[in-house]
């Protein structure tokens, strides 16, 4: 589609918005405002950033990106380094800047503090100032502080908390087609304008574009909007990621149980998941969790509890179960293979979770690196992640990356997979039996079908499932399953 040709939405109010920050919640945002039919101000304090995506460069690996930063960059998204300019234009300023982890857990506000600072120099009539980064409560009654000791007249702003429940991987599918929206706003004129610009949305106008983005909303099943307090879209936000840690580390300690016992924890996830209060979403048991947003959003859950004087020790045991979850897959490896030390092992998967590049917090790599320590040797492939991860663990004599997952297994002592990409479901079983020196697979996010596995000749460890050798378990192979 040429620029001439940008979708013309039916929307009567299109609203002038900066986005401050561009890492995977600012850009999304941003590229996601415009296909909405808003004009969009992305500001980034990285000029090398800046120069990249106004030249089209996403930088990030994510579905549906380039496609609409290709239909809107240098026109209804524009790129800046100048944050002045991005407050006096724009009605609404998004903060989407990181909040990363403190040495005590807590989340580090310092951006936050200095964007604030920043916006509050350049304020000259009403502005309502959005929270997007994920922050603890009262990061609103800071900034709305910060912008007054800035010399901001209190009737010059208000600010909001708009906390964004995207997934990487799946991250514009997910805000264009929420499960809800959740505006945190203490003033009617605020709690407007937020409606305002979502309404594209939440009317479901958007949903009427035969070029619009594919999801599960629809005209008739638009996404809703709860508008609260802010301290409660504030806490909305940090209980969501807290709880759905809490139902993953459930599951890998219900999935240890089930090797203990020879139980199948995937039948034991699907009698729990058929439940409606219970759910099937994130009940997949694995490595334990990983990404930019977990780890990070638990420990300052936990923290905010703390410092409010709440026991919620509860989170405690979440991060430990997490922790251990790792340790357990490098002694299932010891068990496959007897003596870590100078074995050769494949690996596929070094992200956190398929469809990402992201390699933050990784529980691939913290396995790899334990592996590394044992004295092991590592070749390891990864559709996406491989630049990033040689940034941290350079090539050397132990450590190497091979070009496709087949390589990756010549000769090894054993595979491992330590990412869910799709392509690493749909392996050929019967080439990768050739290559590997001793058909073992150990197999950290459950892709395959023990059975199917027993066909192909392949000694097979997973997580919570009975571990299946090809010659001793043809018996219990298809009923394992
Ligand atoms: C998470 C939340 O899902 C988003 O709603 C939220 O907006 C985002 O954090 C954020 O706060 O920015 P994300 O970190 O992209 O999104 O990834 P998830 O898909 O939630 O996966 C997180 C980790 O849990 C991954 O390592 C994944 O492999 C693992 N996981 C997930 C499991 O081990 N089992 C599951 O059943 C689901």
């Amino acid at each position: 589609m040429s620029k001439d040709e940008l979708p013309n939405l039916l929307m009567s109010k299109p609203i002038p918005i900066a986005v401050v920050g561009s890492g995977y919640v600012g850009l999304v945002a941003a590229v996601c405002f415009a296909e909405m039919g808003h004009p969009v101000i992305c500001v980034d304090n990285d000029e090398r950033k800046v120069k990249a995506l106004r030249g089209g460069d996403t930088l990030i690996h994510e579905q549906h990106l380039p496609e609409l930063l290709g239909r809107y960059r240098n026109d209804r998204v524009r790129f800046t380094t100048d944050l002045g300019e991005a407050t006096r234009e724009c009605d609404a300023i998004f903060i989407a800047v990181g909040t990363p982890q403190s040495e005590t857990g807590d989340a580090d506000l310092s951006y936050v503090e200095a964007v604030t600072c920043e916006i509050a120099r350049s304020i000259t009539s009403y502005k309502v100032i959005v929270e997007k980064s994920t922050v603890p409560v009262y990061t609103n009654e800071w900034i709305s502080r910060a912008l007054e000791r800035n010399g901001v007249e209190r009737n010059l702003f208000d600010v909001v908390s708009n906390p964004e429940f995207l997934r990487e991987g799946t991250a514009v599918v997910d805000f264009l087609h929420p499960d809800r929206i959740v505006v945190g706003a203490d003033s009617e004129r605020a709690g407007a304008i937020l409606r305002d610009i979502y309404s594209p949305l939440t009317s479901g106008e958007y949903y009427q574009r035969p070029d619009g983005i594919a999801g599960c909303c629809s005209v008739s099943e638009p996404p809703p909007l709860l508008t609260t307090s802010t301290k409660s879209a504030e806490i909305i936000k940090h209980a969501s990621n807290a709880f759905l840690a809490l139902k993953i580390s459930f599951i890998n300690a219900v999935s240890n149980l089930c090797e203990a016992t020879n139980a199948n924890v995937e039948q034991v996830a699907r009698g729990m998941g058929l439940d409606t209060r219970i759910g099937p979403k994130f009940l997949r048991p694995g490595i334990g969790y990983g990404g930019s947003c977990f780890p990070k959003d638990v420990a300052a859950f936990r923290s905010v509890a703390e410092q409010l004087g709440i026991d919620f020790n509860l989170l405690k045991e979440v991060e430990k179960i997490n922790v251990q979850q790792k340790k357990r897959f490098v002694s299932k490896v010891r068990s496959a293979v007897w003596n870590l030390r100078g074995k050769k092992l494949a690996v596929l998967g070094l992200a956190f979770k398929g469809d990402t590049d992201d390699i933050r917090e990784s529980p691939a790599v913290d396995i790899i690196s334990m592996l590394l320590n044992e004295g092991c040797s590592i070749t390891a492939f990864d559709p996406a992640a491989v630049e990033r991860t040689r940034q941290i663990l350079p090539e050397g004599d132990n450590m190497r990356y091979a070009p496709d997952a087949y390589e990756a297994a010549k000769d090894a002592d054993a595979l491992l997979i330590l990412t869910d990409w799709a392509e690493f479901a749909e392996l050929d079983l019967r080439h990768l039996n050739q290559l590997l020196r001793y058909p073992i697979i150990i197999d950290g996010r459950n892709l395959y079908d023990p059975a199917v596995m027993i066909d192909h000749g392949f000694t097979y460890l997973s997580v919570g499932r009975p571990v299946v050798h090809p010659a001793r378990d043809m018996a219990s192979a298809s009923t394992n399953i």
